[in-house]
């Protein structure tokens, strides 16, 4: 039995001058989605970029748009990035009170409702939503910064995450210091979508990119045989290719 890797460039590891070319490139060089990363200097310590980038960016390729917002509040702007072409939003569930609305909302605007977790977030915060979840975000950095290294202490979180995800039809995303070396490790916890900024972004061309995004897939493809935990892992559904483009 096998689940399907989806690799996520994160664009924060672009160069902004040349965005829309950027895009370009990792979409020829094999990436499945675009993971955008919105940062606003509040909730995180560091502003990217907002929903009127995404818009601008959107034409650029048909994959679809993984929008991760590390925002505070977030209720109030989700329909400009519904608006700007994101397909996934996910939100925090440490940047309000009221995560149950927030994911409603998501859902209310057409869009595949996300949620992320802070490395000091309990997979418990979880439980109540997981109905109205399309995407549970498991942070192996703390958020904010690009090229940080992996916290190992997550792959246990990642685990305990599969086994209360049980058969919903929801992806099990992983975001921070991803590299070929850990992703064996961390699809074999039971994440199926990686995200990868600095190692996909290495070298300056879509070839180089194709080849890491290669490295990363190859890697990760090793650690989906099943284990124990795994037990409840199912052939990829017909409802799911819906978020492969
Ligand atoms: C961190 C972001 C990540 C980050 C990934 O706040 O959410 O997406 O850019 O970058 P790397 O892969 O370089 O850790
Ligand atoms: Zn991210």
């Amino acid at each position: 039995m096998t689940r399907e890797i989806i690799i996520a460039p994160s664009i924060l590891a672009a160069d902004f001058a040349r965005l829309g070319e950027e895009i370009a490139a990792i979409d020829a060089a094999g990436a499945d989605w675009i993971h955008c990363d919105v940062m606003d200097g509040h909730f995180v310590p560091n502003i990217s970029f907002g929903a009127e980038i995404i818009k601008a960016i959107r034409p650029m390729t048909k994959k679809i748009f993984d929008v991760h917002l590390m925002i505070a509040p977030v209720d109030p702007y989700l329909e400009a990035f519904a608006k700007s072409g994101a397909d996934v939003i996910a939100v925090h569930a440490e940047a309000g009170p009221h995560l149950d609305r927030s994911l409603q909302a998501i859902r209310a605007l057409g869009k595949k409702a996300g949620v992320s977790l802070c490395p000091s977030t309990p997979e418990s915060a979880i439980e109540y939503v997981l109905d109205r979840l399309d995407l549970v975000l498991v942070m192996t950095v703390n958020p904010g910064f690009g090229g940080q290294s992996f916290l190992g202490s997550q792959l246990e979180k990642i685990a305990r995450i599969r086994n209360m995800i049980g058969e919903r039809p929801i992806r099990l995303e992983v975001d921070g210091g991803v590299t070929r070396d850990n992703a064996t490790a961390i699809a074999a916890a039971g994440a199926d979508t990686l995200v990868a900024g600095s190692a996909v972004f290495r070298g300056n061309n879509s070839a180089d990119y194709a080849a890491n995004i290669a490295a990363i897939r190859t890697a990760a493809e090793a650690g989906l045989v099943p284990k124990r935990h795994d037990s409840s892992a199912q052939p990829v559904r017909a409802g799911e290719r819906v978020l492969v483009r």
